[in-house]
């Protein structure tokens, strides 16, 4: 994709200085050959323009010829009221024409801009095949080459090559390979869909050449899915469907297409598997080339693309040669990552075997892949004496560890590992004062990459790998602030509702399902309203919510009609509050101890209420008030089952707060607020909470105004805790609390992964509340935001930059001793923003220069503020950070490691308190106990030692 951008830790960040910039089609950036159905959706970003509100736009759209002259004017919106996050615009489509496109923008001041021309490409569709499916031997496990002659009659001007294969497929002109991707054509329910790629091999074709295009196994053909390990799910047979349509200069077209003058051969490629990885042999004789065969074409209907590529996001070399006390020989790479690699050989011994295992974590510093299950994770090859640089086509590994047998002495400088990421920008950047809350926000970032490898998954490496729909649901807003990933769900999404509409309305919980059709779940399943809710937010795209709409309502059917036939949807199997620490206690448990039927009603409320804002956003005020009503009941369902008189959760866990706080649903919420406070404390302020409660935790924390407990959480460096791994030295964030014990032992292998987004979710968190950049609820796309930091001092400073829909956000504040802070915030064009200072003194709001006041008055302290740079500087009325003294619990001091660590070197004795009276403030617990425990010098001494405490 080539707009102007920037590399970023390896990934792109979009350029700022363009005035219109990251102008897309259906949020993608010139796309070629992807599926489009009008209205089209139109988005940009104006910049930097004269003034400080959009006017009015102009969208123009021009039909292109083959040699990209303007035909005709295809669509002219002409000055209108277009929304710059979606403006959707009819546009005759025509099969395989490129079209170029401009948008103008008209300030408040009447200057106009216009940007850059943009193109889209209407792929193969619609147009019938001349091409037909063509297969071979399928019982040969080499793996088959297709190819075709060229012999262009002409000068050609354009070539565009539309193909897709099954399992996957790499083509190549002349034995070059065609585009960067990999994985093509991309992992989906075949039965339902089959995608189509389109590449422009214009500059490919000058002449005669070969046509040639290698087949893998992939997810189509090969074993895949979670408990039946064997089976292929969509097919048994190489397929493949390919035309090259070439244009000569006198205006005259050629479609050269598969047929049964194709020529089949044999690659050196034995296996390929997803979970198993690659087996290469280059000592096997030629195959000589026979007529490929026609074949049936799949059950899928063919469709034009909606997945985005998956390419190379970043090179890595080796870190660390390691000899393991084993005599093994293994490459770090320094960095879990989900990819390939290069490995050169040189002057490799004929017949010599080459065999690569991949692995996340080294066990007694030894090469370990006991968490991969069942999956190889191998590479093999087998030389034919030549130099060669290996490099696997039709797998991937999840990995930071490789351990290389075959090569005598192999230099580290010959290993290099390909990260693969579906190609997305990087669009959000956070840095903190703190090395591990920053190594903790990178980890969550490589794990976002590793995972979305066309569908976002569990997990890259063990025999999974899949779509997980709840993992999904939880990273969703983490993954929108890290990267434009709309583009990306939206495939997914469309994954999700084919699947649905065959299942009748059930969600199943993995999509693509493969073998997970009979089984759904509460906050698995919502991802069929969450995420689409979710990227509505972001993006101020109700197309989104449209394209939803239908498959939201049958999702909220299918839990009524359950929950009204006697509550089966309640007791039926549930996930719940997944690896949640407050389970059975057993080292290998997955339930936590939230009741999952309250789950499953809770979440039947949440996706309710989503589908009745939905129908609201929509104009379907009809079905609005159905779902509102309809939620109002459920609501009431949930407080006559789970909640005392008084407003107490009857289910006494961290979670079951969490998820009562965040949906309102105890009629008084202070009640619950005390009582997860109280849980918390009883658990010396750590989490227990799963994948449900955890991503709400930090933020319901400082929506009750708890921002210290929250911090607290977060900075908690024992198990459980997000810097208990980084101390441990991750790279990619863990699926369980403690997938490393301390002693640096693996927990347990039953399912144990070190590359799981979802508690990757405090990303948000600290974007929100730690650096304060959160976006108005009301207000969709971050037109505007509430910024409103939280900040610690222990921290010193947080920035934060978000190349959001509407425009980019800069914000930061920083800390230069505990009370005096300098904040900075940068308000986009056409957005606004409402400020709140924090611990500010009511002097810094007069002070009538700063324009960040100028809309202050009197007694309101919010400020709001228009597109600008805006900053202050002041001393604030209270430390940034929570004061601790001798007044407090011994249990609530002992709860922070540095007040412990005080209370231990100034007054040990205290800790001689029985428990009973730890809950007491100290003094009255002394008092009650034995007054003659610590003298009074002692307590202030204590008290003022305390204070002292960051
Ligand atoms: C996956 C999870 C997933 C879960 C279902 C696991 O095996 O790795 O992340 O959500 O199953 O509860």
């Amino acid at each position: 994709m080539d707009v102007g951008c920037i590399e970023f830790h390896g990934v792109k960040l979009k350029e700022k200085e363009k005035m219109i910039r990251n102008c897309q089609v259906n949020h993608l950036n010139n796309p070629l050959g992807f599926r489009m159905e009008n209205p089209l959706i139109f988005h940009w970003v104006a910049e930097g323009l004269p003034g400080k509100k959009t006017a009015a736009s102009r969208i123009v759209v021009h039909e292109l010829s083959r040699t990209d002259e303007k035909i005709t004017v295809a669509a002219d919106t002409g000055f209108a009221q277009l929304d710059s996050l979606a403006a959707p615009v009819e546009v005759p489509l025509k099969p395989e024409t490129r079209y170029a496109w401009t948008v103008t923008v008209r300030t408040d001041t009447g200057a106009e801009e216009t940007g850059p021309e943009q193109y889209f490409e209407t792929g193969h569709s619609g147009e019938p095949w001349h091409a037909k499916w063509i297969g071979c031997d399928d019982d040969e496990p080499r793996h088959p080459v297709f190819s075709k002659e060229i012999h262009p009659s002409g000068r050609v001007v354009r070539a565009r090559l539309y193909i897709t294969g099954l399992g996957l497929y790499e083509a190549a002109i002349d034995g070059k390979k065609i585009g960067d991707e990999f994985l093509a054509p991309g992992c989906n329910n075949y039965s339902s869909w089959v995608q189509v790629q389109t590449y422009d091999v214009t500059d490919r074709i000058s002449g005669s050449c070969t046509l040639s295009v290698t087949l893998g196994n992939g997810w189509y053909k090969g074993r895949f899915g979670f408990t039946d390990l064997q089976a292929p799910w969509y097919g048994n047979s190489w397929k493949l469907l390919a035309e090259l349509v070439l244009s000569y200069e006198d205006g005259t077209t050629a479609s050269i297409g598969t047929d049964e003058s194709w020529q089949v051969t044999r690659s050196n490629i034995t296996f390929s598997n997803i979970y198993d990885g690659e087996q290469r042999d280059d000592t096997l004789p030629p195959v000589p080339a026979v007529p490929a065969r026609l074949t049936d074409a799949p059950e899928g209907k063919i469709t034009d693309r909606l997945s985005v590529p998956v390419t190379i996001s970043t090179e890595l070399p080796v870190k660390e040669k390691i000899i393991t006390p084993k005599g093994e020989t293994v490459m770090d790479m320094g960095q879990n990552l989900a990819g390939i690699f290069h490995l050169k050989l040189h002057h490799p011994a004929r017949g010599s075997r080459i065999h690569l295992q991949f692995g996340e974590v080294l066990q007694d510093d030894c090469f370990y892949r006991g968490n991969l299950r069942s999956a190889k994770a191998e590479y093999w090859y087998t030389s034919d004496g030549s130099d060669v640089t290996l490099q696997p086509m039709f797998t991937f590994y999840g990995y930071r560890y490789v351990k290389i047998e075959g090569v005598p002495d192999v230099d580290p400088a010959d290993f290099t590992a390909l990260a693969l990421t579906s190609d997305m920008y990087r669009t959000g950047a956070l840095t903190t004062g703190d090395e591990k809350i920053n190594r903790l926000i990178a980890n969550a970032d490589w794990s976002r990459m590793d995972n979305f490898i066309d569908v976002p998954t569990d997990c890259p490496q063990r025999d999974e790998r899949m779509g997980w729909t709840g993992d999904a649901e939880v990273f969703c807003p983490t993954a929108l602030f890290q990267s434009d990933a709309t583009a990306f769900y939206r495939k997914f999404l469309y994954d999700l509702r084919t699947e649905q509409q065959m299942l009748g309305g059930m969600v199943p919980v993995v999509v693509p399902s493969f073998d997970q059709k009979k089984l759904c779940g509460a906050a698995w399943s919502d991802v069929a309203t969450i995420m689409p809710w979710t990227i509505y937010q972001f993006t101020g795209d109700a197309s989104v919510l449209a394209e939803s709409f239908d498959s939201m309502k049958a999702w909220v059917e299918y839990m009524r009609v359950r929950e009204e036939d006697g509550h089966r949807w309640m007791k039926q199997f549930q996930f719940g509050d997944w690896l949640a620490l407050d389970g059975d206690g057993k080292p290998d448990s997955v339930f936590g101890g939230t009741d999952n039927g309250f789950i499953a009603e809770v979440y039947y409320l949440y996706s309710t209420r989503i589908t009745a804002r939905t129908a609201a956003v929509l104009g379907k005020a009809e079905e609005a008030a159905h779902y509102d009503e309809l939620a109002k009941n459920i609501l009431a369902d949930i407080r006559d089952t789970f909640f005392t008189p008084v407003g107490h959760c009857s289910i006494r866990t961290q979670t079951a707060c969490l998820l009562s706080l965040a949906l309102g649903l105890s009629p008084r919420p202070e009640t619950v607020a005390d009582d997860l406070k109280d849980l918390l404390l009883h658990s010396d302020n750590k989490l227990q909470t799963g994948f449900i409660g955890t991503p709400m935790l930090c933020e319901i924390l400082s929506e009750t105004g708890n921002p210290y407990l929250a911090w607290q959480i977060l900075f908690n460096e024992e198990f459980p805790g997000w810097l208990y791994e980084v101390n441990l030295g991750a790279t990619t964030i863990w699926e369980r609390w403690n997938s490393l014990e301390p002693d640096g032992h693996v927990s347990s292998t039953g399912m144990n992964s070190f590359n799981h987004y979802s508690y990757g979710a405090i990303v948000t968190w600290i974007r929100e509340r730690a650096a304060g950049l959160r976006r108005d609820p009301a207000v969709p796309g971050f037109r505007k935001v509430i910024f409103a930091p939280e900040p610690h001092a222990r921290l010193h400073y947080a920035d934060v930059t978000y190349d959001s829909a509407a425009g980019r956000w800069s914000a930061c504040w920083e800390l230069r001793s505990e009370k005096d802070i300098t904040i900075r915030l940068h308000v986009p064009f056409d957005c606004e923003a409402e400020v709140l200072l924090p611990n500010a003194p009511e002097s810094v709001y007069s002070d009538s220069s700063n324009p960040l006041f100028a809309s202050v008055h009197s007694e309101v302290k919010i400020c709001h503020v228009g597109p600008g740079d805006y900053s202050v500087s002041y001393t604030a009325t209270t430390p940034f950070h929570r004061i601790w003294h001798a007044s407090l619990t011994l249990r609530e001091l002992l709860s922070y490691p540095a007040a412990a660590r005080t209370v231990r070197e100034v007054c040990p004795r205290v800790e001689r308190l029985p428990a009973m009276y730890r809950e007491f403030p100290l003094p009255e617990a002394i008092d009650a106990w034995d007054p003659n425990l610590v003298p009074a010098d002692q307590l202030k001494k204590l008290d003022d030692a305390l204070r002292k405490v960051v």
